[in-house]
């Protein structure tokens, strides 16, 4: 079962198209990340999914239900966390969680021991009563996060929820994150740090100019696109490749050093150890790198 299903997926501002048929599948209990630089359709996509956006071509199913004819299941469904706070100002961080409560139509008794547990979980009990705006910028974030939460849905979205948040709350989320996901909520993450998409997601989609430009798993997406890059450390220093090594496609890390670098190629690599014995050259040292998705996204974003 698909938690999200999203089908050629059109929408234009006025006459400018901001998304181009856009295709893609959650699985129930993924954990998926949607990646894309600014200005390339991720907040537009998920208000199209959340009734926020109107759009003008294809359908977005949430567990097989239509977001425009089955609106108030799919928002039920749904856990939404915007990428700006949007609060009431004058309400309480508790207010803000069992008004949310209420919009879901849960009884006012469930709301305030659902909120209660929230705010403990995200460590804002000691500020409950407070004024929305007098919290920080983090305990907003968390409360953000909390209010997406309150009805228990079974999918989270969440539009760059760690945009501009410090290292040590990234951490936390990113943990709480991954626990919900263990529980069986379907994450929806969107951001443009490629290394929490590598850290957290199970599969990942690429949105660049409003197309889908990639969508595997992470690793699928590592391998197929990236490439492992061996270094070997040699007994001696070479100011040039040795003419039947380099025909491998060797290159020296740095001239007149001891490192050498190739592509990793399953079929060759023993023939290039071979070759590097017979030349009386000996190996002292290995290490493979992966290249990150950081690189892979450069490239796809650079060409496209
Ligand atoms: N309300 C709007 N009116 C007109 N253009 C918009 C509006 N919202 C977004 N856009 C444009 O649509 C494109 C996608 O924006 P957005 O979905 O916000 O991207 P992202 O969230 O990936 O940064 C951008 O070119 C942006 O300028
Ligand atoms: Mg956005």
């Amino acid at each position: 079962m698909n938690a999200i299903q999203i089908s050629k997926l059109s929408k234009f501002y006025g006459k400018t198209q901001a998304l181009h048929e856009i295709s893609l599948a959650v699985p129930a209990g993924d954990f998926f990340g949607f990646l894309g630089p600014n200005g390339a359709g991720k907040t537009t996509t998920i208000h199209a999914m959340t009734g926020l956006a109107n759009f003008q071509g294809g359908d977005i199913k949430v567990f097989g239900n239509d977001v425009i004819h089955d609106y108030r299941k799919t928002r039920a469904l749904i856990g939404f966390v915007p990428q700006e706070f949007n609060f009431d100002p004058y309400l309480s961080a508790e207010q803000i969680l069992v008004f949310e409560a209420g919009y879901f139509g849960l009884p006012k008794k469930i709301a305030k021991a659902r909120a209660a547990e929230l705010l403990e979980e995200f460590e804002l009990s000691g500020h409950r009563h407070l004024d929305y705006r007098k919290l920080s910028g983090g305990m907003k974030r968390r409360l953000l996060i909390a209010r997406g939460l309150i009805h228990q849905p079974k999918v989270l979205i969440l539009d760059e929820p760690t945009a501009g948040v410090d290292l040590e709350l990234r951490l936390k989320l990113w943990d709480f994150l991954k626990r919900l996901n263990e529980e069986g909520v379907t994450i929806f993450l969107t951001t443009h740090y490629i290394e929490e998409a590598e850290r957290l997601c199970k599969r990942i989609g690429v949105i660049h100019h409003g197309r889908m430009i990639a969508l595997d798993t992470t690793a699928a997406l590592i391998d197929q696109l990236g490439s492992h890059v061996i270094t070997l450390r040699l007994d001696r220093s070479f100011e040039v490749v040795p003419e039947p090594i380099l025909r491998f496609g060797v290159e020296l890390v740095k001239q007149g050093g001891n490192m050498i670098r190739f592509r990793k190629d399953d079929e060759r690599i023993s023939d290039l150890f071979k070759t590097i014995h017979a030349q009386g050259i000996g190996i002292t040292g290995i290490e493979t790198e992966k290249t990150s998705l950081e690189e892979i996204f450069l490239e796809m974003t650079k060409s496209t």
